[in-house]
């Protein structure tokens, strides 16, 4: 399935046609969830396969063995993405899935479910960067043109995967009506043990000191660079085009800051005022002084978000 260069649009959103075709898409809106599953819902670059990787070491409570053998898709599946139905028939145990798709398009599917539901944000800002360099690399998105020209498409949602707005006020909206767990990209980089022990809870699957060391070891940002079942190095050069970019790019909270122009930050801030007035959800857009580098164990301030724990 190349299908490089092919769109499919479903509900009004684009999603490329190397990975979506309208029955993939069709079959993610009808899932029949089990109570036993795991969800794992981001926005395109807000750290979802960090999340995939988190998630994979807490059930293995901190054995990094299927971390480094099996690759992030097939043990994370996106339910949405073509493949998906024959990962979950090969799969045995719990089983961890992942989506980009907005929330009102899982609404159905998830009614009533007690799945266990991970929405991760991230600062929209370096998103945006973030989403533009894997543009660039990916050859199943759009050429992006310039990061002026992108930026426009992703303020105005026309980006695929749709709104960054809609996505996160549409999935956060619901937090009482799911089985539910919110965390930020920026929580996980200030604080990622803390982080792991509080998704270990949440997952009613407790890890003890060492597991939690090894987890946290195994989910830093160079940890994972290395490891070539998460750094998508698997994927060939005609579908991910490596000396265009790498996939583990910088991982840095505030890198907007190299690439932004004043102007396109104004503008920027007054649609997400637009966008985000009623919303109660906070982000850091900025690195905290002397931190640059995630895996450092300091104890950090986490700038709070208001509790957004479900059912
Ligand atoms: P950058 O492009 O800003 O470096 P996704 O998995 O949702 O596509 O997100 C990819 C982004 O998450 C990339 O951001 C990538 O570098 C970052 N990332 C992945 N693993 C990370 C980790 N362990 N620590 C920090 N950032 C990580």
């Amino acid at each position: 399935m190349a299908r490089l260069d092919v769109t499919e649009t479903f509900h009004h959103i684009s999603f490329p046609g190397h990975l979506h075709t309208q029955e993939s898409l069709s079959y993610a809106t009808g899932f029949q969830f089990q109570d036993s599953d795991t969800l794992i819902v981001t926005y395109p670059k807000s750290g979802t396969t960090w999340m995939q990787e988190a998630l994979t070491l807490v059930f293995s409570k901190g054995d990094s063995t299927l971390a480094h053998s099996m690759p992030n898709w097939a043990r994370a599946p996106w339910l949405e993405q073509y493949y998906c139905p024959e990962v979950l028939r090969a799969s045995r145990g719990p089983r961890i899935i992942t989506t980009h798709l907005p929330y009102h398009l899982l609404a159905p599917a998830l009614q009533g479910s007690k799945a266990k539901v991970i929405y991760v944000a991230r600062n929209p800002k370096d998103v945006a960067v973030s989403y533009y360099h894997f543009h660039k690399m990916a050859n199943f998105l759009p050429e992006p043109g310039s990061f002026g020209e992108f930026l426009s498409e992703f303020l105005s949602g026309t980006v695929h995967y749709g709104s960054w707005f809609d996505h996160v006020k549409g999935w956060t909206s619901q937090a009482r009506n799911l089985n539910f767990f919110y965390i930020t990209y920026e929580e996980m980089w200030q604080e990622l043990r803390g982080s792991l022990e509080r998704l270990s809870t949440f997952l009613q699957c407790p890890l003890v000191a060492a597991e939690l060391t090894s987890a946290q070891q195994h989910c830093t940002f160079s940890s994972m660079k290395e490891n070539s079942m998460v750094n998508y190095t698997l994927i060939p050069e005609e579908i991910m085009d490596h000396t265009k970019g790498q996939f583990m790019r910088k991982g840095k909270i505030g890198d907007w800051r190299n690439t932004f122009t004043e102007e396109q930050n104004r503008n920027f801030d007054e649609v997400f005022k637009a966008e985000m007035q009623d919303s109660q959800l906070r982000f850091v857009w900025e690195s905290p002084e002397k931190l640059d580098s995630p895996e450092s164990l300091k104890t950090r301030t986490v700038t709070q978000n208001p509790t957004l724990q479900g059912a």
